[in-house]
């Protein structure tokens, strides 16, 4: 089978929400054609007005000058149909996060394109290689999963199906390169490894709040504190709720009870608060002020959490540990089952998601023995969301105090971006 061996220069992005152009937005700022599809007129447009304020943004910050920013422009062209994708050498489908939605994508373009074109995922969380199987191309179907907003977030997670070849997961390495993106690559597992230890803790803060343990604002700014640009609850509006509980469910599907969803997430969706995209998630968002500058709680929320919450309160004393935990917990699961290489947990937290500091770090600074010991506290008190890795008993029992101690590499080398780009 012959296969495309030159740069890829022509790119369709399949989905114009806030993912998709934001993402087709990037390769125009790098100098890439883009067909950006989506089922609705009124889609492509709203998404064509996020790519022009994305630009314009370039050019009030003089990244860009206006003729620039029109040019780019003109580098997107959108549609509704899948018309003129002959040339394509690349597709990035960001559609709806539901596996039926994106299996009828791929079974449609795996017929149209050309049979050498790659066709790529952003799915959060959903099988590279089920969708693969709907393909006659299973080598050149691969997961570029981005991060919110995918025009600022600098990871990018490239995961390879069964059966992708090497040669899929170069192209898609060169892409991500020349987007000025960091690819990590993530072995096929529910959640990658980014939304994989991000949800437990999304999750945890949701537990904490429907406890009563704290309140939204000063969860967020514990998570501030720890390091976090922004709080679990910002992030949540953010991502959209209604992605939030589909990414979650799927999780807790896959792996159980450590990912058991939250009832308020659920709640809050099934009332039509699904975050900024809504104008009100846990804060009110007034689409006139700049992102993040409304602070307002949604009255909502409270009402919805009143009628959750049991009259009789746990009366612990809240530490964040309770909430950053897990996320350190999947963090060692993923390293248990080998989805990536230890020194790639916190590079990729740090561009996927902005930690300042890596969450591997915690073992630094206590010690293992100390996180286990939290984590069993957790478990006593809150049960199997709390459940330790077996692999992180093994290296407390080993006597080991740090997880970085774990690698050569790591400890000579800090965390090492040169293998990664
Ligand atoms: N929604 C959308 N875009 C936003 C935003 C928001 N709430 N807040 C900021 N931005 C955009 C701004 O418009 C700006 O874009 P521009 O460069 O085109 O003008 C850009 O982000 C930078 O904004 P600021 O200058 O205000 O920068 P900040 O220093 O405040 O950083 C941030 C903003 C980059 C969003 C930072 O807070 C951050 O890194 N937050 C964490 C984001 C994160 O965790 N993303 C991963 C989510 S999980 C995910 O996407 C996976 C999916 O599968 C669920």
């Amino acid at each position: 089978m012959s296969y495309f061996e030159g740069d890829v220069k022509n790119v369709a992005v399949i989905g114009a929400g806030a993912m998709g152009s934001g993402i087709a937005a990037s390769l125009v700022l790098n100098g890439f054609k883009v067909i950006m599809i989506d089922i609705k007129p009124e889609f492509v447009d709203k998404g064509l007005s996020n790519i022009k304020r994305i630009l314009d943004s370039r050019v009030k910050k003089e990244v860009i000058t206006s003729d620039q920013a029109n040019e780019y422009l003109k580098s997107v062209k959108t549609q509704v149909d899948y018309d003129n994708l002959a040339e394509i050498d690349f597709v990035i489908e960001a559609a709806l996060e539901k596996i039926d939605v994106k299996t009828t994508i791929f079974c449609e373009l795996d017929k149209i394109l050309k049979k050498s074109a790659v066709i790529a995922s952003n799915t959060s969380a959903l099988s590279i290689s089920e969708l693969a199987s709907h393909t006659n191309r299973s080598d050149r179907v691969i997961g570029m999963h981005f991060f919110n907003p995918a025009h600022v977030m600098k990871l990018v997670e490239v995961i390879p199906g069964l059966k992708t070849s090497q040669k899929t997961i170069e192209t898609t390495q060169k892409l991500a390169k020349s987007l000025g993106k960091v690819g990590v690559v993530v072995n096929e597992c529910p959640g990658f490894l980014v939304n994989r230890l991000l949800f437990p803790y999304m999750n945890e803060a949701l537990y904490a709040l429907e406890l009563n343990l704290a309140s939204i604002v000063q969860i967020d700014e514990m998570a501030v504190q720890f390091g976090l640009p922004m709080g679990p609850f910002t992030l949540m509006d953010m991502t959209g709720l209604d992605v939030c509980l589909d990414v979650n469910d799927f999780l807790y599907n896959e792996y159980g009870e450590r990912f058991k969803t939250n009832k308020l997430l659920k709640l809050m969706v099934e009332n039509g608060l699904l975050g900024q995209k809504s104008k009100a998630g846990f804060f009110v968002h007034d689409p006139s002020l700049a992102y993040g500058a409304n602070k307002e709680i949604n009255p909502k929320v409270l009402e919805l959490l009143s009628g959750l919450r049991k009259t009789e309160q746990i009366k612990d004393e809240f530490s964040f540990n309770q909430v950053i935990l897990p996320m350190f917990n999947e963090a060692i699961y993923a390293y248990q089952e080998k989805v990536v290489e230890l020194a790639d947990i916190d590079v990729a937290m740090s561009y996927g998601c902005g930690l300042k500091r890596g969450i591997l770090s915690l073992s630094n600074e206590h010690g293992l023995k100390w996180c286990l010991a939290q984590i069993e506290k957790y478990h006593a008190l809150y049960g199997e969301r709390f459940r330790p890795s077996w692999f992180l008993k093994k290296i407390v029992r080993s006597g080991i105090y740090n997880i970085m101690e774990m690698t050569d590499n790591s400890q000579k080398d800090g965390l090492s971006l040169a293998k990664l780009t």
